[in-house]
């Protein structure tokens, strides 16, 4: 067991499973020091609120990875609700613009929890052909630097993004803005099968780039051995 107390694992674990039990199975196995907890779309639309407030009583930090994306005076109450469950992070769709996230940053400083408030940049499932598919023309990189620059400004505490494009936004946009990055993969074999991830980089590489938390999902929850695999990254990283 990894003696890790007073370190804040830079590791977001990805709850993506179909129900609380399989999630359960492997938080069971866990502990807050070794890492932080995602609950995504998956999960919360099959178990709900009452799964976040039991993994938060159990001392996780979890991030809820819904990326409100609508009208601000929505995204701000769905903003709201979130932070009330006691949750550490969530997020909003960079490209909601402005007014959507300051309108969430207003609503979430209002709660007693105030978790921090990222907003997605450009999936890291997108790659360039996709993405100009949807009217954009310009590389994603450029974009997502775009997205960064407008959700500081809108007041949020970092983004999410690929650890590709990590490094130009540390460099412009400070050391005080966490980057989030998804699209992590073990080793350069790893590498080749990717899923449905495109624009992905190894765990050290990532902090390498800047990343201040690793979102790993597939990679341990489908490892035959995913506390075993999740210690060894830890280790690796430390
Ligand atoms: O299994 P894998 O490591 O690819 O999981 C990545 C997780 O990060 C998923 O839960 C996915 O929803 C999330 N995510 C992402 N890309 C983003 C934002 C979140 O992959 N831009």
């Amino acid at each position: 067991m990894i003696n890790s107390k007073t370190i804040d694992s830079k590791i977001i674990v990805a709850l993506d499973y179909a129900d609380a039990k399989s999630a359960l199975q492997l938080v069971e196995q866990l502990n807050p020091n070794l890492c932080k907890l995602k609950i995504g779309n998956e999960l919360f639309t099959a178990a709900g609120p009452q799964l976040v407030e039991f993994i938060v009583d159990k001392g996780f930090k979890v991030f809820l990875d819904l990326k409100f994306h609508d009208i601000p005076n929505t995204v701000a109450k769905a903003c709201m609700a979130a932070s009330n469950l006691g949750v550490w992070m969530l997020n909003v769709h960079a490209s909601g613009g402005i007014p959507m996230m300051q309108a969430a940053r207003e609503a979430v400083d209002k709660t007693n929890h105030k978790p921090y408030l990222i907003a997605v940049t450009v999936l890291t499932s997108l790659d360039q052909v996709t993405f100009n598919q949807l009217g954009i023309n310009s590389p994603i990189e450029a974009q997502v630097l775009n997205l960064a620059k407008l959700t500081q400004q809108a007041g949020l505490d970092g983004v999410v993004c690929s650890a590709m494009e990590a490094y130009i936004i540390r460099k412009q946009l400070g050391k005080d803005f966490y980057l989030v990055t998804p699209g992590i993969r073990l080793n350069h074999t790893s590498l080749v099968n990717h899923d449905d991830q495109s624009r992905v980089v190894t765990p050290q590489d990532a902090l390498n780039n800047g990343a201040s938390y690793l979102v790993m999902g597939r990679p341990i929850t489908q490892a035959l051995d995913p506390l075993k695999t999740l210690e060894a990254i830890f280790q690796e990283i430390a």
